[in-house]
């Protein structure tokens, strides 16, 4: 498949064709999205939670984005990738954030970033697309500040705070983001916030009444064991394949059932010659 890009978000979004995407943190995973014909691949910055075993997203630097969105990349050469900007990567001016977003796309080959916030961001995410970079905006449960939101935690559920998301989303636009995620937010915001934008709007907890989905894989593959979100669909447990799988290995091992003659390399020459020696 041909690698997308926004023009082709664009005319899915006009065609009510809705968008598949999943995020993917190494080459593995990536290439699998991508023979499975996934449509796009967040390199999130959930990463510290699903493969460095942090508690949250905050202390995920941005070194650990680009090596993951190298190796995402290297396995997923021809779909379309979004890096996700860590904490404190554009939060402090719009030059840093500039400067930042760069790399994902001098070092790592990213088609676009992420980065969360409403009107507070929107200088941020004009200046980025000033430079030329793809910009996809994050509102709604915001991990990054989930402190100020007094946790993970589902957005817009009142009207005055549905309000405050849909004018977020309208500035987002005008801002110049090409792109929209929505992150736990009631599917009748989702639906309003879709019709009023002209870029395409995904969801991630936000219900199916927008342009397309976002899932992630260690929720939808099993694989992130320390909670599983309301809004998660588990497609598949690697983590009781992979636990049982290695108990089955240790069991082999302590009974000498593994290796077996076939797994390993004779000696070619004459067996005399060697018992010689
Ligand atoms: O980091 C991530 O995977 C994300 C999604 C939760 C939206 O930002
Ligand atoms: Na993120």
């Amino acid at each position: 498949m041909r690698k997308k890009s926004i023009l082709d978000l664009q005319s899915m979004k006009k065609k009510g064709e809705k968008l598949t995407w999943i995020t993917a943190y190494d080459f593995p995973i990536a290439s699998f999205a991508e023979q499975a014909g996934i449509d796009m691949i967040l390199v999130g910055d959930s990463l510290g939670m699903v493969v460095l075993g942090y508690e949250g997203t905050i202390p995920v630097t941005m070194d650990d984005c680009i090596s993951h969105c190298q190796a995402v990349r290297r396995g997923a050469k021809n779909t379309m990738i979004v890096g996700d900007m860590p904490f404190m990567s554009y939060q402090i001016s719009d030059e840093s954030a500039v400067e930042n977003a760069g790399r994902f796309l001098k070092e790592a080959d990213v088609d676009a970033v992420k980065l969360e916030g409403g009107r507070r961001m929107c200088s941020r995410i004009r200046a980025i697309t000033d430079a030329g970079i793809v910009v996809c905006g994050h509102i709604g449960l915001t991990p990054q500040s989930s402190g100020v939101l007094g946790g993970f935690k589902a957005q817009g559920r009142t009207v005055e705070s549905a309000r405050e998301l849909i004018l977020d989303a309208i500035a987002i636009e005008e801002a110049g983001a090409k792109f929209l995620l929505l992150e736990a937010v009631p599917p009748e915001v989702t639906e309003y916030i879709t019709k009023k934008l002209t870029i395409p709007v995904y969801s991630i907890g936000a219900g199916a009444s927008c342009d397309g989905q976002l899932i992630i894989c260690g929720d939808m593959l099993g694989l992130f064991q320390a909670f599983t979100p309301k809004f998660v669909k588990k497609y598949a447990n690697l983590a009781e394949i992979t636990i049982s799988a290695i108990k089955e290995y240790c069991d082999d091992v302590r009974n000498v059932k593994f290796p077996e003659d076939k797994h390993v390399y004779h000696i070619s020459e004459d067996i005399a010659e060697f018992e010689k020696l």
